[in-house]
């Protein structure tokens, strides 16, 4: 493992200095846009006051023939735009495909300075986050750029849930991770052909009772690799997102999976529909009645210690923490949406 004073050395002489800390960022939704199609690129600029970052996805659901179209798509759009306070990302193809090397080549060089992030499919383990470190570093250093692009890793491979402890850890150019339910439904074995959310035939039964009908309640296929996830990346500064949700006819069904992965420590989720964005919106913010109470808390403990009772419930160091997340997401969204925040 790497000596703890050099873990911060820019990897390739004359590289930006990687960052000690995550920029502070509102990333309710990661949109994803083929840029392949010319129809799909003239939308980015009606989109950017709606959306906290924009993706241009290069790998799955981008046909074989149209990856360099899709790469050149995406420059194009990155040269034509400003994105302002929208975040800039691309999903790279997977390392082991024709493809991944031109990307990383081709898209920094041409609009690098622009690229805040690379989502990176398909991780294994850390020595794939080394290999696009280094490989960053490098074209960074050869193009002149003063700001890191920051790796995003897509957790979708059992290999990689066995190490997500080590991918999360890997390098200080780890912006977050996300749970890609489909690949890694593959790649499990799962027998599901469904993108997130839940199955019918996950489920536990009650006890038998004589004279009533056993209840099947139905179970989270992904709690535990959401849960193994949030761990991972919360304790290494980084942030946890949930994947994409396929079904756009079951709105219900994708914002109860936005809503899980929020409870449970998750940034963001990606939007695959525009129908998604407005989902990920209500989702990922303070609920109201949660809001207004943690802002009692943090009223009633101005210096965070101690402890008092609200509303027949004890307050202590502890909750007033849990206090400070919500707030302090709120007054993320607050400077976003351009209103009054709600900070204590
Ligand atoms: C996303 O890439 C997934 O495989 O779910
Ligand atoms: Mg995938």
């Amino acid at each position: 493992m790497k000596l703890p004073r050099r873990f911060f050395q820019p990897l390739a002489i004359g590289a930006p200095e990687p960052l000690r800390a995550l920029p502070v960022r509102l990333e309710r939704m990661i949109h994803f846009i083929p840029p392949h199609l010319e129809k799909m690129r003239a939308k980015v600029p009606a989109l950017l006051g709606e959306v906290d970052v924009v993706l241009g996805n290069l790998e799955d659901a981008i046909p074989a023939d149209c990856k360099v179209e899709a790469r050149r798509g995406f420059i194009r759009m990155a040269s034509e735009t400003e994105f302002g306070r929208t975040g800039l990302w691309i999903r790279m193809n997977a390392l082991n495909s024709p493809w991944a090397l031109d990307d990383l080549v081709e898209i920094v060089g041409a609009v690098g300075a622009k690229l805040d992030v690379v989502m990176v499919p398909k991780v294994e383990g850390a020595w794939d986050i080394h290999y696009v470190d280094q490989l960053l570093a490098q074209l960074e250093a050869k193009h002149g750029l003063s700001k890191p692009i920051l790796i995003h890793a897509i957790l979708e491979t059992a290999e990689g849930v066995k190490n997500v402890d080590e991918i999360a850890a890997a390098s200080p150019r780890m912006h977050g991770m996300s749970l890609g339910p489909a690949d890694l439904a593959a790649s499990r074995g799962m027998k599901t052909t469904r993108v997130g959310g839940g199955h019918p035939e996950y489920k536990v039964l009650s006890d038998p009772v004589p004279g009533y009908e056993r209840r099947a309640s139905q179970q989270d296929l992904w709690h535990y690799t959401v849960a193994r996830m949030v761990d991972a990346c919360q304790a290494n500064g980084i942030k946890a997102f949930y994947g994409p949700f396929a079904d756009f006819s079951d709105e219900a069904a994708c914002e109860a999976q936005f809503r899980n992965a929020f409870l449970m420590g998750c940034a963001g989720a990606w939007t695959l529909h525009p129908s998604q964005i407005a989902i990920a919106k209500r989702v990922f913010v303070p609920d109201p009645a949660e809001m207004a109470f943690a802002r009692r808390i943090l009223a009633a403990m101005p210096d965070g210690t101690g402890a008092v009772m609200i509303d027949g419930k004890m307050q202590d160091d502890a909750t007033w923490k849990q206090a400070r997340v919500l707030v302090d997401l709120d007054d993320l969204v607050a400077d976003r949406d351009g209103r009054p925040g709600a900070s204590v």
